[in-house]
């Protein structure tokens, strides 16, 4: 990449027996916005905590805008940080905590009302400069959390679960907004969730985490369409899991006998004729028909979610299926109806990996 900011390069880092990272290598451009994207405990706080300079790697290079910054303390990295917690100072008012990074270096009180104006016209915090937190909404904290993360202009803003304390509502106004502050400010952002709505809302590229290590890095549109793990083909989307046996490969896709009907999906880890195999398949990628289609049964229910609906459908082999389409009409509870979906919208792998 000609415009890196950031680089890991085999980042690693043990506490006691447990590997928080394990060998990790990323790289994220100037205009990037990267989400590190993982459950609980997968090291993705360890890693920002690393990059931040609150953790020291055990081994490993990381480095900011062509510096090796492995060694140097946080306040030396032209980095900000946005927390889930907020942390703001319940004594202080929103213009102190805002700028209260800036008193940390000792910017001088121009410099500081100059920096001031510019993040709270950035964030929208106009005339809540003199208010104390508990005086604030939960979205307006979170602002004053990203104001202080942006006030020093970093070169690079990284960002834990900012919206994870934060209501539905607030949450999906404010991962538009966040983005819109990366693009305008034009610096990378790297963002850490287990909520993969709001990565694949925000993010360019994402890097999915699993146990320390990455278990698949990529643009967002080919981490959900081409998942090349179990793991992460059922992390993204809410897929069907079916389980079978190979009969077949040909090429990338594989045939499975699932309960009696013939399935195909994309092989993968070496899928070959007698093995056991997981497949899954994203609900919005099979088609639902009333009159054609391999697979052959009755809808069930419809659960209707507004933009499109859930159509359960019980097959004749007695399995059931989740379709999500926007498809309405004839298909309604008892209807009878077809489904099928092109192989290579399924990936099948080695069950039990
Ligand atoms: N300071 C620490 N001491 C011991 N174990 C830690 C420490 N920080 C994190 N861990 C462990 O490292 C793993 C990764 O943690 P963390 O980076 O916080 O994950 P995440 O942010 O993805 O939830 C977890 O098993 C966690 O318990
Ligand atoms: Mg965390």
């Amino acid at each position: 990449m000609s415009d890196t900011v950031l680089t890991l390069e085999h980042v690693s880092k043990n506490f006691g027996a447990i590997t928080a990272a394990d060998d990790i290598n990323i790289e994220v451009g100037q205009t990037e916005f990267f989400a590190l994207l993982g459950p609980s405990g997968s090291g993705k706080t360890t890693m920002l905590r690393m990059i931040a300079g609150l953790e020291t790697p055990d081994t490993g290079r990381i480095v900011i805008g062509g510096t090796d910054v492995t060694r140097l303390p946080p306040y030396k990295r032209g980095i900000g940080m946005v927390f889930q917690d907020f942390l703001l100072f319940p004594h202080k008012t929103v213009a102190e905590n805002i700028t209260f990074p800036l008193k940390m270096q000792r910017s001088s009180d121009t410099e500081k009302a100059e920096h001031l104006q510019w993040v709270v016209n950035l964030v929208h915090l106009e005339g809540l400069e003199d208010r104390y937190p508990h005086q604030l909404s939960g979205g307006q904290k979170q602002r004053v959390a990203l104001a202080r993360g942006l006030v020093s202009r970093p070169s690079l803003l990284l960002l834990d679960e900012p919206l994870a304390n934060l209501d539905r509502e607030l949450r999906k106004e404010m991962e538009v907004e966040i983005r819109r502050f990366q693009l305008e400010l034009g610096i990378p952002f790297v963002y850490v969730t287990h909520n993969q709505e709001e990565a694949l809302t925000m993010s360019d590229r994402m890097a999915i985490m699993r146990d320390g290590k990455m278990e698949q890095v990529g643009e967002k549109f080919s981490l959900y369409h081409n998942p090349t793990s179990q793991f992460v083909a059922s992390f993204l989307g809410s897929p069907n899991v079916f389980s079978g046996r190979v009969s077949a490969v040909d090429g990338e896709i594989a045939t499975l006998d699932w309960h009696g009907h013939a399935i195909q999906a994309r092989a993968h880890g070496g899928l070959k004729p007698g093995d056991a195999a997981t497949c899954y398949v994203k609900s919005e990628k099979i088609a639902i028909e009333t009159d054609a289609g391999e697979m052959s049964g009755e809808i069930r229910d419809v659960i209707f979610k507004g933009q499109y609906a859930d159509f359960l459908v019980l097959l004749d082999n007695g399995e059931e299926v989740t379709v999500s389409s926007s498809h309405r009409g004839q298909l309604v509870k008892g209807a009878k109806t077809h489904i099928i979906w092109k192989p290579e919208n399924a990936d099948g792998f080695p069950a039990g990996e």
